[in-house]
C-alpha cells in the first residue's frame, strides 16, 4: 500500500476521513486507522495495527534503574521464552533510560559501550531471532529524566536511527525543560521511516496532568499510548490511586490508543492477593502489561500471576474497550465491569479495596446484561462455575484481593 503519511494513535474522538491519505507503512497501518483510511472504532476490528491490544512484554526500569545492559537484556529474553511468557503473548523487552553516553561526530545517538558493547542493533536481532521485540526510550529534552543524553532538535535522526536498529518500541518519557511539541515531531519522524514502531508517550511533567481531553496536546491521535500519571511504585497506594486516575479516562481507549497507568509492579514486594489485584485490575483497565519484576529469577506464584491466560485474555481482547466502574457492594467494594467481544460478555472485578474480607454480588443488570440466566467462570481459578440467575455472589473475597470473572448471558 502506499500512499500519504499514517498516523499513529488512532481517534478515539472522531477518526479519519477516507480521503485522508491514511496508508499503512511497512505493512501494517498504524494506530486506530484502517489500511484503507476509515474511522476506526472500538467495535471495528483493528488486526494488523499497531497496538491492536495493549503492549505485552517487561521493561528495565522498575527493578534496575539506570543500569540496564545487553546481558540483563539478553537474559530477560532469554527467561521471557523459557518461563511461558512469550507463548501468552509477552513480546516487548525494552530498555528505559541510562542507555546512551552520548552522540558521534555526526549526531548520532551512541549506546553505552560499557552496558552494551555489541550495540543496539545486535541486541535488536538477538530479541527477533526469539521472536520477540526490542524497545528503547528516549526524552523530548536536552537531557532524560537521569539526565542522559535527550533528543530535543533531533527527533528525526533519532527516529532513524532507531529504525535502522530495528526497534520496534519507543518510550518517549517528557522531562527536565522538555517540549511538548517534540512529541509530535516524533510521531511524524516515526512514520517517515516506514518501520512499525509502537509509540508510548509520557507527557506528565511539571504540572502533574496531561490526560484527555485536557492535554495540550491529541494524545489518542499522535500515540499508541500515553501515561496518565506519576511513576508506579511497588505499593497498594501507588497502583489503586493510578486507577483512579484512570476511571474517568475510559472512553479515550481502544485498539491503537491506549491509557498507561504504567508498567506492573507483581513480584517486586507486595503480597500476592495485591499483585493479583494490580494484574487483574490492569487486564480490566486494558493497560499494558509491562512487567517490571526480574523474570529471570520470579517465584513461581509470580509467574502464575503474570501468566495466567485466562485474565490476560481479558486484556487482550479484540473489542478493545477499557473496563468502567458499575458500582459498589459497600464501602471500598469495587464492582468492575469490561465489555468483551462476542455477545452479551462481560469481564466482572469484584475488587476488595476494604480492610476485612468481604462478600459481594454482581446483578447482570448492573453489567449491561438481561436479567435471566448467565454463566459464570472464575478465571483465576480457570474454572467454570455454571449457570446462575440474574446475580452472582462471591465470598470471602480477602482484603486487598480481587475475584475475575468471565460472565455471558444466552449460552
Ligand atoms: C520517568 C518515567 C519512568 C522512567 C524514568 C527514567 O520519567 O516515568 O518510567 O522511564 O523516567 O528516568
Amino acid at each position: 500500500m502506499s500512499g500519504g503519511k499514517s498516523s499513529i494513535g488512532g481517534a478515539a474522538t472522531g477518526g479519519l476521513s477516507s480521503t485522508g491519505g491514511i496508508s499503512s507503512v511497512g505493512g501494517a497501518s498504524r494506530g486506530g486507522q484502517s489500511a484503507t483510511g476509515g474511522s476506526n472504532t472500538a467495535t471495528g476490528g483493528s488486526s494488523g495495527i499497531v497496538g491492536a491490544t495493549p503492549p505485552m512484554g517487561w521493561n528495565s526500569w522498575n527493578n534496575f534503574g539506570c543500569s540496564p545492559s545487553e546481558t540483563l537484556l539478553k537474559g530477560v529474553a532469554d527467561a521471557m521464552v523459557s518461563s511461558g511468557m512469550a507463548a501468552v503473548g509477552y513480546q516487548y523487552v525494552n530498555i528505559d533510560d541510562c542507555w546512551m553516553s552520548g552522540r558521534d561526530s555526526s549526531g548520532n545517538l551512541v549506546a553505552d559501550a560499557s552496558k552494551f558493547p555489541s550495540g543496539i542493533k545486535s541486541l535488536a536481532d538477538y530479541m527477533h531471532g526469539k521472536g520477540l521485540k526490542l524497545g528503547i526510550y528516549e526524552a523530548p529534552a536536552n537531557t532524560t529524566c537521569a539526565g542522559k543524553t535527550g533528543d530535543l532538535g533531533y527527533e528525526t535522526q533519532d527516529a532513524e536511527t532507531f529504525a535502522s536498529w530495528g526497534v520496534d518500541y519507543l518510550k518517549y518519557d517528557h522531562c527536565n525543560g522538555g517540549q511538548m511539541a517534540s512529541f509530535q515531531k516524533m510521531h511524524d519522524a516515526l512514520i517517515a521511516t516506514g518501520r512499525s514502531i509502537f509509540y508510548s508517550i509520557n507527557p506528565v511533567y511539571g504540572s502533574g496532568s496531561c490526560v484527555p481531553p485536557t492535554c495540550s496536546i491529541d494524545e489518542a491521535k499522535l500515540s499508541n499510548m500515553w501515561r496518565i500519571g506519576f511513576d508506579i511504585t511497588n505499593t497498594w497506594a501507588s497502583f489503586t490511586g493510578l486507577i483512579d486516575t484512570d476511571k474517568p479516562l475510559a472512553q479515550y481507549a481502544g485498539p491503537g490508543h491506549w491509557n498507561d497507568p504504567d508498567m506492573l509492579e507483581v513480584g517486586r514486594g507486595m503480597s500476592a492477593d495485591e499483585d493479583r489485584s494490580h494484574f487483574a485490575m490492569w487486564a480490566i483497565l486494558a493497560a499494558p502489561l509491562i512487567a517490571g519484576n526480574d523474570i529471570r529469577s520470579m517465584s513461581a506464584t509470580t509467574k502464575a500471576i503474570l501468566t495466567n491466560p485466562d485474565v490476560i485474555a481479558v486484556n487482550q481482547d479484540s473489542l478493545g474497550a477499557q473496563g468502567t466502574l458499575v458500582g459498589t457492594a459497600g464501602t471500598n467494594l469495587e464492582i468492575w465491569s469490561k465489555k468483551l467481544s462476542g455477545t452479551n460478555a462481560r469481564a466482572v472485578a469484584l475488587f476488595n479495596r476494604s480492610g476485612a474480607s468481604a462478600s459481594m454480588t454482581v446483578q447482570w443488570t448492573q453489567i449491561g446484561l438481561p436479567a435471566g440466566t448467565a454463566t459464570v467462570r472464575d478465571l483465576w481459578n480457570q474454572k467454570d462455575l455454571g449457570s446462575f440467575t440474574d446475580s452472582y455472589q462471591a465470598t470471602g473475597i480477602p482484603t486487598h484481593g480481587i475475584v475475575l470473572l468471565k460472565i455471558v448471558s444466552g449460552s
